[in-house]
């Protein structure tokens, strides 16, 4: 049976790490939840914020019998992970900032968070910090308007004419900056139009290494279920891409954007709303 995964964020955000698991495992069936009744995420506080997402993935969990769940939101992950891994009893990846691959990358020693305000305070990024970048300086910088921005973007197409004054000043300040690390899932949606006005740095955000972990976590899942069933039958695919699903859960009736983006990447055979529901409710109809 073709295996699924299912992404959650707060709006069009994961998208981007939705996008890398469709290039690197195309067969995998990919089901998104957006929920934008709560966007944005990155202004909350975190006790809001911990039960909501809580709320939202046991729903979606529930009604989609995913395989493996994706937080593909750093505001979410940098806080509710160990909560949803204590409540699930699937495989639940987290998307946190590519501050490891970037402090190895940066010769000069100086790397830049570009997060939302919430993700920039966590404690969670402290710990990065000192395990991985302790011999770099990290400069950070919380950022709402560009997640909106982001959002933008996806709806109009348009590049966002905002964004050189928004960020300029930052590098002003940080002239030894060379890797900036993208620490929330809408960013690399403007990668682009960043890499146009700062061709000098490198920009890092956490999509590949993702799509590689989900394949190897499958890979293992799929192992398991073989020796399991005692079948030593070689690994199999249809061959064909596997379906992509929509969720959400504000009242709109469609969501043009989402939709748009990954009708560009296969078909889409489900766009709905998520129907959202305490976390002992139990017998829900499944998507
Ligand atoms: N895309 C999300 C992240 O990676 C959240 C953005 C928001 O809702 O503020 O942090």
């Amino acid at each position: 049976m073709t295996q699924s995964v299912l992404f959650f964020d707060s709006g069009v955000g994961g998208l981007s790490v939705l996008q890398q698991v469709r290039l690197h495992s195309p067969h995998l069936n990919l089901r998104y939840v957006m929920d934008d009744a709560a966007f944005p995420y990155g202004t909350k506080s975190d006790d809001v914020l911990t039960q909501r997402v809580q709320q939202v993935c046991f729903s979606a969990v529930q009604q989609c019998s995913p395989d493996i769940l994706v937080i593909a939101c750093n505001t979410a992950s940098t806080l509710a992970l160990p909560a949803l891994r204590q409540t699930l009893d699937i495989p639940v990846v987290g998307v946190v900032p590519a501050i490891k691959p970037a402090a190895q990358l940066a010769k000069r020693g100086h790397i830049g968070l570009l997060a939302t305000p919430a993700t920039v305070e966590r404690l969670y990024i402290n710990d990065l910090i000192q395990d991985f970048a302790e011999h770099c300086k990290v400069d950070r910088l919380g950022s709402s308007e560009l997640v909106q921005w982001a959002e933008d973007y996806l709806a109009s197409g348009q590049p966002v004419p905002q964004l050189q004054a928004h960020l300029q000043p930052w590098f002003e300040r940080c002239p030894e900056m060379t890797h900036v690390v993208l620490g929330c899932t809408h960013f690399p949606l403007l990668k682009p139009q960043l890499q146009q006005l700062w061709p000098d740095i490198h920009w890092i955000d956490s999509g590949e290494a993702i799509a590689r972990r989900v394949a190897s976590l499958l890979h293992q899942s799929r192992k398991l279920q073989k020796n399991e069933s005692e079948e030593h039958s070689p690994e199999a695919h249809s061959g064909r891409d596997g379906e992509l699903s929509l969720h959400w859960t504000s009242a709109n009736l469609s969501q043009p954007a989402a939709q748009r983006f990954l009708l560009e990447l296969g078909e889409l055979t489900e766009a709905t709303q998520l129907a959202l529901h305490t976390a002992n409710r139990q017998n829900e109809t499944k998507c």
